[in-house]
């Protein structure tokens, strides 16, 4: 059975005494220092050496260069983007770890690919937030808190499982609750979700809105009948809350009727087919190569990809139907 971990399971006495480490202060490390911060933590900033303290130092916060933090800092929440971790980790970070270390991550992605290969001394957590930076301390502020998964990757000490529910609750995700799996599994249902749920989603609308516009249908009143008018939104949140069939069912008997009776219609073997092939290729490591190929490139493949995407004509309709219906 699935644990989860709720405000009752976290102690944050525990860290009392400690400085964490926070490497990175972007989207994600931001919140978290602030969060942790409020929290009555302790935390001091580790930066890479040609970048701009500012922000930093307007939220109040002490802090250094990279090397310096991860010396200094028994425990380091790693916040910095997956792509360049690997290097900084090796670099900056690896010479100075100790026995008592404890490292952080917010995804396993490197970790659980072998970017990132922590020595059996140190103890390795996960705290992946289900959501954006921007919520992060957004639901923190509200008290709604928000889920995240947690996992121990390493439990040299034997005490991991202490510090992860610790910071969990210190950065507002046990208010919500903190999902407990395996470091490989947070890794390869990111990358599920990514590669299979958005690029799915996003067919199907660009697909619908091509056909209906081809149809003759007013592109202002399709876009917004797609996705702009926030219906998507609504039944999305419903179903997060009552479940996914419920939320169908908030809908008139027509809607019903005219969901359930073309279900099947859409029920293509295909679908599955594709997705179990991008998962495949997530969990051989296939993606991972494929991606890191793609970085040490320079991101050619994904430069072009967005070219393709961007030149596509539906954008500047959409752009007209969020102008006209803000009134500009
Ligand atoms: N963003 C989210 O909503 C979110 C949600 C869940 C999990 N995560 C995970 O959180 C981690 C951080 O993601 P993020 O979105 O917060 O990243 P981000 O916003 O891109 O954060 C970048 C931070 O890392 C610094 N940085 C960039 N390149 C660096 C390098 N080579 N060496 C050292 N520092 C470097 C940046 O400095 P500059 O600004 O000077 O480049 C900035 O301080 C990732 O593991 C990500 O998967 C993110």
């Amino acid at each position: 059975m699935t644990v989860v971990y709720h405000e009752e399971d976290g102690n944050i006495d525990v860290l009392q005494g400690e400085t964490i480490g926070i490497i990175g202060y972007g989207n994600l490390g931001r919140p978290v220092a602030l969060n942790l911060r409020d929290s009555g933590v302790t935390v001091k900033i580790g930066l890479k050496a040609d970048e701009s303290p500012a922000i930093v130092e307007a939220d109040g916060f002490p802090f250094g260069d990279i090397e310096q933090v991860a010396r200094d800092s028994n425990i380091l929440f790693i916040l910095i983007p997956n792509e360049v971790m690997p290097q900084a980790y090796i670099d900056k970070i690896s010479p100075h770890l100790k026995r008592d270390t404890t490292l952080i991550f917010a995804s396993a992605y490197n970790v659980a690919f072998g970017y990132i290969e922590p020595p059996s001394f140190v103890d390795v957590g996960l705290i992946a937030p289900r959501t954006i930076g921007a919520a992060v301390r957004e639901r923190y502020l509200s008290g709604d808190g928000f889920y995240s998964f947690v996992a121990a990757g390493q439990d040299a000490s034997g005490n991991i499982w202490d510090t992860i529910l610790a910071l969990a609750k210190g950065i507002g995700s046990l208010n919500a609750g903190a999902v407990e799996i395996t470091m490989e599994q947070e890794a390869e249902l990111d990358l599920f979700i990514q590669q299979a749920i958005l690029p799915t989603f996003h067919h199907v609308m660009t697909t619908a809105a091509t056909l209906l516009l081809g149809k003759g249908y007013p592109p202002e009143a399709a876009i917004m009948d797609l996705y702009i008018s926030g219906e998507f939104n609504d039944y999305l949140e419903r179903a997060a809350t009552s479940g996914l069939l419920h939320a169908l069912r908030l809908s008139t008997l027509t809607g019903q009727f005219g969901i359930f009776s073309r279900l099947e219609r859409f029920n293509e073997l295909k679908l599955e087919r594709l997705m179990e092939i991008t998962l495949d290729e997530i969990r051989d490591g296939q993606f991972s190569k494929e991606w890191a190929k793609e970085y040490a490139d320079g991101y050619p493949r994904l430069r072009k990809l967005l070219k393709n995407q961007e030149g596509m004509d539906l954008w500047e309709l959409e752009q007209q139907t969020i102008d006209l219906l803000k009134g500009f």
